[in-house]
């Protein structure tokens, strides 16, 4: 083996990128959404009874190819190379205020945070929402120390914290800020 061969560090390449899911990349979406709501079910408010997470792994495969069909919604996978490590929904609400869309279930893998992937997934989808015409961007964060680097992100990235309010879900106070931002 040539010297200089053996001198090169073994480096490992990570390319990220950022990819619109379509219903072809359904078992994608499914396998990454599951990993979050196992991970950090409190992020999405389902920590309250093991049954809401539970259902999430019995939902049939036509339920994640139909969210990828929705016209109204937007899904984003951040790849590290060929695996998906990340999550980001956007769904039209026009039907409460022209323009507005409401962001949902963002995640990065715990094994790549801290390196941006959070914030350029954000980017990528506010980007998104305004090519297809939006106007504001909504999103909920829950009052918890486990949220308090998406809550960052999200001042990162110019959201205003609206406010936060309460409410009872299986018998268990809790609190979510509401936040938002014009585009
Ligand atoms: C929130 C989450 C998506 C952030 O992803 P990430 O890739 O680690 O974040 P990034 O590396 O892109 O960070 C971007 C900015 O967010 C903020 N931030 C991220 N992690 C932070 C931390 N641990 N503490 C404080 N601020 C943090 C910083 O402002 C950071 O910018 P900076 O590094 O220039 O200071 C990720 O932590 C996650 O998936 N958490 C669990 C699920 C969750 O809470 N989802 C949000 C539901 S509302």
């Amino acid at each position: 083996m040539p010297k200089e061969f053996l001198k090169e560090p073994n480096l490992e390449q990570h390319v990220i990128t950022v990819k619109t899911a379509g219903p072809e990349d359904w078992r994608d979406y499914k396998e990454i959404w599951l990993e979050a709501v196992e991970k950090n079910p409190e992020a999405f408010s389902i920590d309250a009874d093991p049954e809401d997470v539970r259902r999430e792994t019995y939902r049939r495969d036509k339920h994640w190819k139909a969210h990828l069909k929705d016209p109204n919604a937007i899904t984003l996978l951040l790849k590290d190379n060929k695996d998906t490590k990340g999550l980001a929904m956007a769904i039209d609400k026009s039907e409460i205020q022209r323009g507005l869309w409401r962001i949902r279930h963002v995640y990065i893998s715990p094994a790549i945070r801290g390196q941006h992937a959070g914030e350029k997934l954000m980017v990528e989808i506010l980007e998104k929402i305004k090519e297809r015409g939006g106007k504001q961007a909504s999103l909920n964060v829950m009052d918890n120390p486990e949220q308090i680097p998406a809550l960052k992100l999200y001042e990162k990235l110019g959201f205003e914290n609206k406010g936060k309010y309460e409410e009872v879900i299986h018998g268990k106070k809790k609190g979510r800020y509401d936040m938002l931002k014009n585009l």
